[in-house]
């Protein structure tokens, strides 16, 4: 039986006030679509209340105008146990943001470990505090050798999981952590052996299908039993609720548009 109860988080968000989709590196961006960056600011702001309303901390970082996507406050670190891996951007065009999320960890005191290896932060890490090991994607964006330095960064195991869909082109578009020891997935954006490995490491799974995954189902944040998941998400959140979760819809459409939803805008602090 699952323990759904809450623990109180706290979270680093980025305001996406320089938001918009200007350039393509992912298959969900179009930039000939319009982009309506007050909606999405107003959208942000509705995530942050909902975090806060349930008792979570949020801290925010200052958004840098020529960086659109620093929105995606998930991709710039790693953190677990208090110690933060940095990020280090495939694409140019994200790249200065690796600086500015470096800053601000070190600004509030946090111990940083500076990457060598290509990595975008929890997009492609995932922590499961029960057993208390990470869970490393690979494929387009991390390259496999940063799990190495993440673990030695971090001091825990990692488990590499291979991407094969580039519309889920981040681990967190593809898999969730629920609680201490569950986790949700939609098993075709992993490879075969990959999805072997989730088999075995967790039977009890709550499994996710296309149209969960498509509808940004998977790109979600818990709480332990609240979980803050993307309102088009509507599958996802009756198959939360039948497993003993609850789920917050978040209206976050605009931020689709450059690929990502709850989980991509907020990047947990973990003490
Ligand atoms: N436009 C961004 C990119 O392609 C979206 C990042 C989404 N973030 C995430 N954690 N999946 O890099």
């Amino acid at each position: 039986m699952t323990d759904t109860s809450a623990t109180s988080r706290t979270y680093l968000l980025c305001p996406p006030e320089h938001y918009t989709v200007s350039y393509a590196i992912n298959p969900w961006m179009d930039t000939t679509a319009p982009v309506d960056t007050a909606l999405a600011v107003n959208q942000w702001k509705t995530l942050c209340e909902a975090l806060t309303e349930h008792g979570h901390t949020v801290h925010t970082i200052e958004p840098e105008a020529g960086l659109p996507d620093m929105v995606y406050a998930a991709n710039g670190a790693f953190m677990v146990d208090g110690a933060v891996y940095g990020a280090r951007f495939r694409y140019p065009q994200r790249q200065p943001e690796a600086a500015a999320y470096e800053k601000w960890f070190r600004a509030a005191g946090w111990r940083f470990v500076a990457p060598t290896e290509t990595n975008e932060g929890e997009g492609d890490f995932a922590y499961v505090p029960g057993p208390g090991f990470i869970l490393a994607g690979y494929g387009f964006r991390t390259d496999p050798r940063a799990h190495a330095e993440a673990g030695e960064a971090l001091g825990r195991p990692v488990v590499s999981l291979k991407l094969v869909d580039d519309r889920f082109y981040h681990l967190d578009t593809a898999l969730a952590v629920l609680d201490d020891e569950t986790i949700t997935y939609y098993p075709q954006a992993f490879s075969a052996s990959s999805r072997k490995v989730l088999r075995q490491l967790f039977p009890g799974a709550v499994i996710a299908d296309e149209a969960d995954a498509l509808a940004f189902g998977l790109n979600l944040v818990s709480d332990g039993r609240n979980v803050f998941v993307n309102a088009e998400a509507t599958g996802m959140a009756a198959k939360l609720e039948s497993r003993g979760y609850r789920a917050v819809p978040i209206d976050l459409s605009e931020l689709k548009k450059g690929g990502g939803s709850v989980k991509c805008c907020i990047s947990e602090l973990r003490l």
